[in-house]
């Protein structure tokens, strides 16, 4: 082999490797949910949501990068187990984005790794207001109890001289009775009771009994949705409360989408105030409710669950491209930050860069037959662009 003979082969090597495409970048996403037990079908709401947005939104991640959702099912209110998940994740997984976090104390319990580790949690759902003040790495997609039951308070006020307040006795339900109490009685309105009804195997009945006999002129509810929202509201139709006149108002929690079709008839007329409906008609809603029913049959219908992890995702997604896939967590804080969604389904929606919780519409909403259907239909939206009420009270960041 002559010398010039070599070096035409070194220089075919190397133009050779030189055409190899870099290596595909692996984004590593750590998503705890819960996926079994009495409440699974509010994380199946979420993962089916991620997955959606994941099969449909490729185009949107840089070129050569790609991402991988590693999903863990925490079983329902768990902190220890969800810790725990939440670890494993970080320390052997090695992901450089934590999501998910269906509940409050499982989201609680898992703030500290994100701040150890620098890894940005992005909230998907878990709504007690306090839980983004818990680590600087936290951004919520979500929602606060506080945006929808202080204006429900407010403007409750203004039909009802009275009402009795029920919630789960957690974070969020207590945040929900802070809230609508401060609204309602600040408007004039009386809390004639109140009660916090256990969050693990609830029998609503005895709690809706204590508020019928009150003899409110409302009763203000917050249970988690799912399966607990529809024996909330079977004990409200049970008891005789809407026969006797007692309106059932609340978060969109009680009247959650997916669960209307197993509530019968006793919903209709419930009035909420929330911040996401799947019976929206803006065309960003449309467009999501095609797409999951396309994707999960025509009778699947999505939640509010569904569209915080769909908004968590595209605003990881955001995080992504702007750093042209080499993530690093500074960075990512001070994009999540800034990051906005005139189009989401649910509205337009941001981050406010001050306390990394979302900012977002609040719509008030009342269940009626749509095509023969149970709906949360929009009647007005209360108020725009609202911030955790909580936060600015209490002047937290
Ligand atoms: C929460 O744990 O923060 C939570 C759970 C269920 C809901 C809302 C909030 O429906």
């Amino acid at each position: 082999m002559n010398y010039l003979a070599l070096n035409g082969g070194a220089l075919a090597l190397a133009l050779s490797l030189c055409a190899v495409p870099a290596a595909a970048q692996t984004i590593k996403i750590g998503s705890v949910l819960t996926l079994s037990g009495p409440n699974a079908t509010l994380g199946e709401n979420m993962d089916r949501a991620i997955k959606l947005y994941m099969k449909l939104n490729q185009d949107k991640l840089p070129s050569g990068v790609k991402v991988e959702v590693l999903t863990r099912d925490d079983g329902g209110p768990n902190p220890d187990k969800a810790k725990q998940l939440s670890q494993e994740l970080i320390v052997r997984d090695k992901i450089q984005f934590l999501t998910g976090m269906t509940w409050t104390p499982n989201a609680m319990s898992s703030a500290p790794l994100a701040t150890e580790a620098k890894v940005p949690m992005v909230i998907m759902n878990a709504g007690t207001s306090v839980i983004t003040t818990m680590s600087p790495y936290i951004v919520r997609v979500s929602f606060t109890l506080w945006q929808s039951s202080l204006p429900m308070g407010t403007w409750a006020a203004k039909r009802f001289k009275t009402a009795y307040v029920a919630v789960s006795d957690f974070g969020p339900g207590h945040d929900a009775e802070a809230a609508f109490t401060k609204g309602f009685t600040d408007a004039g309105g009386k809390v004639v009771g109140n009660v916090r009804i256990p969050l693990a195997n609830p029998d609503f009945i005895p709690f809706m009994q204590r508020a019928k006999d009150a003899k409110p002129e409302a009763v203000f509810a917050f249970v988690p949705a799912g399966k607990q929202a529809t024996a909330i509201m079977k004990a409200y139709g049970e008891l005789g409360l809407d026969k006797a006149g007692v309106k059932f108002i609340g978060p969109g929690d009680i009247t959650t989408d997916e669960e209307l079709p197993n509530m019968g008839d006793v919903p209709l007329g419930v009035l909420t105030v929330f911040h996401y409906s799947a019976a929206a008609t803006r065309p960003a809603n449309k467009a999501f409710i095609a797409a999951w029913k396309k994707e999960y049959g025509e009778n699947s219908t999505p939640s509010f669950m569904s569209v915080g992890a769909w908004d968590g995702m595209d605003a990881i997604y955001y995080a992504i491209r702007e750093q042209k896939g080499k993530v690093d967590p500074d960075k990512t804080m001070e994009l999540l930050r800034r990051y906005k969604n005139p189009n989401s389904p649910r509205g337009p929606i941001s981050i406010d860069p001050d306390t990394r919780d979302i900012v977002q519409n609040e719509y008030l909403r009342e269940v009626r037959r749509v095509g023969g259907k149970l709906a949360n239909v929009e009647l007005e939206t209360v108020q725009t662009a609202v911030k955790d009420p909580w936060k600015i009270i209490n002047n937290k960041k």
